[in-house]
C-alpha cells in the first residue's frame, strides 16, 4: 500500500465516538482517510462523525450479526476499507477477584476478546480480498502486569496474541497488524471517573516516569502511525503509550520515580 496510491483510503475506528476513539477519527482525518464511526452509542458516533467530516454506523461488537452488518454498511456506503483501529471496548472498575460480577465478566470478555477477534475477520476480509491493509488493536498497560481489573485484564492481555496471530496468519497477505497499550489516558470519560473519585490521578502520575497522565491525541499518534504508510516494515508488535509507567515498575523498591535534577 503506498500513501501516493490513486486509490481512495478509507478506514473503520471501532469505538469512534469514545475519548481515545475520536482522537483517531480526528488524526486518522488529518491524514487524509475518509473514515467510518463505529459505536453502540450511535449518538456519540454520530456527533463525532458530524465534527470530523466522517461517517457515522451503529455497531455492537458484542454481536457478531451487528459486526457483519457494519462492515457490510461501510463498504456499500465508503468503499473497502484498508485501515481498521480496534478501539471499542468494556471498562471495568477496580476490584477483588471474589467480587468479580459474573454477568460483568461475561460481558467483558464477549465485547473485549471476542468482539476484537470477530471485528478484525469481519473488516479484515476486504483487506484480505485485495491484500493489502493495515490493522491496530488497542490493549492496555494492565496486559502487561497484574491489576484489580480482574476481567478487562485477562482480555487485553489476550488482544495481544491476537494480534501476533493475526499479524502472522495475514503478513504474507499483505496485512500489518499492531497493538497500541495505552496508560492511563485523560478521556472525557476517565476524568469523570476521577471527579465520582474511583480513581486518583495524583496516584497514578506518581507511577509514571513523565510526571503526567497521556492525552487521547497522544495515542492516537501512535495509532496513525502504525496505521501509515511510515510503519510500512512493522506488524506483531506492541507498542506502550504510557508516559513511562511501565518502565517504573520496581523504582517503589528504591523510594519512587526521583524528582528532576
Ligand atoms: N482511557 C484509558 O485510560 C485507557 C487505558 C488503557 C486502555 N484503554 C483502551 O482504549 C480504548 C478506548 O478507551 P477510551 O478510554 O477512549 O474509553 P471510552 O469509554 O471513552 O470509549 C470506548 C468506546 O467504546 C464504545 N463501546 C463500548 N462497548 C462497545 C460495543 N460493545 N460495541 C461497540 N462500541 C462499544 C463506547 O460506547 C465508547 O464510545 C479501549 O480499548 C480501552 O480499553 C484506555
Amino acid at each position: 500500500m503506498s500513501d501516493n496510491d490513486a486509490m481512495p483510503r478509507i478506514a473503520a475506528v471501532t469505538g469512534g465516538g469514545g475519548g481515545i476513539g475520536e482522537a483517531t477519527v480526528r488524526r486518522l482525518r488529518e491524514d487524509g482517510w475518509q473514515v467510518a464511526v463505529l459505536d453502540l452509542d450511535v449518538g456519540a458516533a454520530q456527533r463525532v462523525a458530524d465534527r470530523h467530516g466522517a461517517l457515522a454506523c451503529a455497531i455492537d461488537i458484542g454481536d457478531a450479526a451487528s459486526i457483519e452488518a457494519a462492515a457490510d454498511f461501510v463498504a456499500r456506503e465508503l468503499g473497502p476499507i484498508s485501515a481498521l483501529a480496534a478501539v471499542a471496548a468494556h471498562l471495568e472498575n477496580p476490584h477483588a477477584p471474589q467480587d468479580q460480577d459474573p454477568g460483568e465478566w461475561d460481558d467483558i470478555v464477549r465485547v473485549n476478546l471476542t468482539g476484537t477477534f470477530r471485528t478484525l475477520t469481519a473488516f479484515g476480509a476486504p483487506m484480505l480480498a485485495r491484500r493489502r491493509g493495515s490493522i491496530v488493536t488497542v490493549g492496555s498497560i494492565t496486559a502487561f502486569n497484574s491489576s484489580p481489573l480482574q476481567a478487562y485484564g485477562p482480555t487485553k492481555a489476550a488482544i495481544l496474541n491476537m494480534t501476533r496471530n493475526f499479524a502472522v496468519a495475514w503478513g504474507r497477505s499483505g496485512i500489518r497488524v499492531n497493538c497500541v497499550c495505552p496508560g492511563p489516558t485523560r478521556t472525557p470519560a476517565v476524568e469523570a471517573s476521577y471527579a465520582r473519585g474511583e480513581r486518583n490521578p495524583d496516584v497514578m502520575i506518581r507511577q509514571t516516569a513523565l510526571g503526567r497522565l497521556v492525552k487521547p491525541e497522544e495515542v492516537a499518534d501512535a495509532i496513525g502511525f502504525l496505521l501509515s504508510d511510515a510503519a510500512n516494515a512493522i506488524t506483531g508488535i506492541e507498542l506502550p503509550v504510557d508516559s513511562g509507567t511501565l518502565a517504573t515498575q520496581l523504582w517503589s523498591l528504591y523510594g519512587g520515580v526521583p524528582e528532576a535534577g
